[in-house]
């Protein structure tokens, strides 16, 4: 599969290979090769990747702290430092190794050291693997406002390998599920119906892995399909913001309040989609057997209800919607919608008013 630069995305073990050939016909110097992870994908992911390409041991590791709360400017300017320390110049390659935060960070970093170096992505969560690292989108918070600073520059490769995820937690699968959920509902009712039957015999794994890796493949066929049809996001590419208007708020709602727990991202991005869901078929035509559907798998998916810890919901909503005005994709200070008209079609730039805003919110607590 190529990206809308015509650039490689590659898949399964013979990646590695290409990987080596890539490297060796770039001419790229091991010592100027650095490999960006985190706590996580430094134990679980590097000894896989290094199994495959031994050689790669000699390259620079550039290790940060897991976790969304890393992914800010000041974790830049450590990495930036460190390729200095390193040495790094403009012919230097990062490879990126791990999440949507790994890739995020490191791609906005390599975008902007000495006005950009090259950068491959190899995605070790399933969110990585179907979401974050497709598209081209890099960058980082400001504070609690979601990828806030950031550009659009791509990998020279993207390299997917379902083998990473045996060791990512089950709430990190479901995260990630969430989007791939989303491609169907945006794009694909066949793909939504095929997750839909896969997730219920989800543990039966063994049996199931070819069919997992082909779902992991066609999501990222849907969202590269989209991704090439409006890089810059003009129009269509406002689709896969379906649920996020909602989902990125109450994201940055809970990483505000340090008494709550962090909601996963794809966790805040299916309460979006329910309550976006629930907004279609008030105002966008979606049929109310279409809303149950939606709200009946993906508030499995959610189980338990983190709405439901939130101890005085009608004033919340308040702060909600202000992290939700501060968007960067509202238009003409018009807080901007991606609604459903049925499973699998998506309209953009859709204006909601507030009330229908507050009252989508407030029936998620009695899921
Ligand atoms: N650029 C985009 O277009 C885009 C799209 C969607 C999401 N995102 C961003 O992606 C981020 C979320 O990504 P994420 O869910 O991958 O989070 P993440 O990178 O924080 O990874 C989740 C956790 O899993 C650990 N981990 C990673 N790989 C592992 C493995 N194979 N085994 C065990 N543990 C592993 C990580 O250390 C981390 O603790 C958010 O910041 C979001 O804004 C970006
Ligand atoms: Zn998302």
């Amino acid at each position: 599969m190529d990206d809308h630069h015509n650039r490689k995305i590659l898949f399964n073990e013979e990646s590695y290979k290409k990987l080596k050939n890539y490297l060796f016909d770039n001419q790229i110097d091991i010592g100027n090769l650095f490999i960006l992870v985190d706590n996580c994908t430094n134990k679980h992911c590097l000894p896989i990747l290094f199994s495959h390409l031994n050689f790669l041991k000699k390259s620079k590791i550039i290790k940060i702290q897991s976790g969304e709360k890393e992914k800010n400017i000041s974790t830049c300017i450590q990495i930036w430092k460190n390729l200095e320390i390193f040495k790094a110049n403009r012919k230097s390659l990062i490879i990126n190794l791990g999440g949507g935060v790994i890739t995020d960070i490191g791609g906005f970093v390599a975008s902007v050291f000495k006005r950009g170096i090259r950068f491959i992505n190899i995605p070790t969560t399933l969110l990585g693997m179907v979401d974050a690292s497709i598209g081209c989108k890099t960058g980082v918070n400001l504070e609690s406002i979601k990828n806030e600073i950031g550009s659009f520059y791509c990998p020279d490769l993207l390299i997917i390998d379902p083998h990473y995820l045996k060791t990512l937690p089950k709430k990190e699968i479901i995260s990630g599920m969430s989007e791939m959920f989303k491609h169907g509902l945006i794009a694909d009712k066949n793909f939504w119906i095929n997750m839909k039957k896969y997730y219920y015999q989800m543990d039966n794994k063994k049996k199931n892995e070819n069919q997992w890796n082909h779902l992991i493949y066609q999501s990222i066929l849907i969202k590269n399909k989209i991704v090439k049809k409006d890089p810059k996001e003009k129009g269509l590419r406002k689709t896969l913001n379906f649920g996020h208007t909602i989902g990125h708020a109450l994201e940055s709602y809970f990483m505000n309040d340090s008494s709550q727990e962090k909601l996963l991202h794809g966790l805040a991005i299916s309460i979006g989609m329910i309550c976006e869901s629930w907004i279609s078929y008030k105002i966008n035509g979606l049929s109310i057997d279409d809303y149950e559907e939606i709200k009946s798998i993906l508030s499995v998916l959610l189980y338990p209800n983190p709405i439901e810890k939130i101890s005085n919901l009608e004033i919340d909503i308040d702060k909600i919607f202000l992290i939700m005005e501060h968007d960067k994709k509202n238009e003409k200070n018009k807080i901007q919608f991606s609604l459903l008209k049925k499973i699998g079609i998506c309209s953009y730039n859709c204006q909601v008013p507030y009330s229908l805003i507050k009252e989508s919110i407030l029936q998620i607590q009695k899921l």
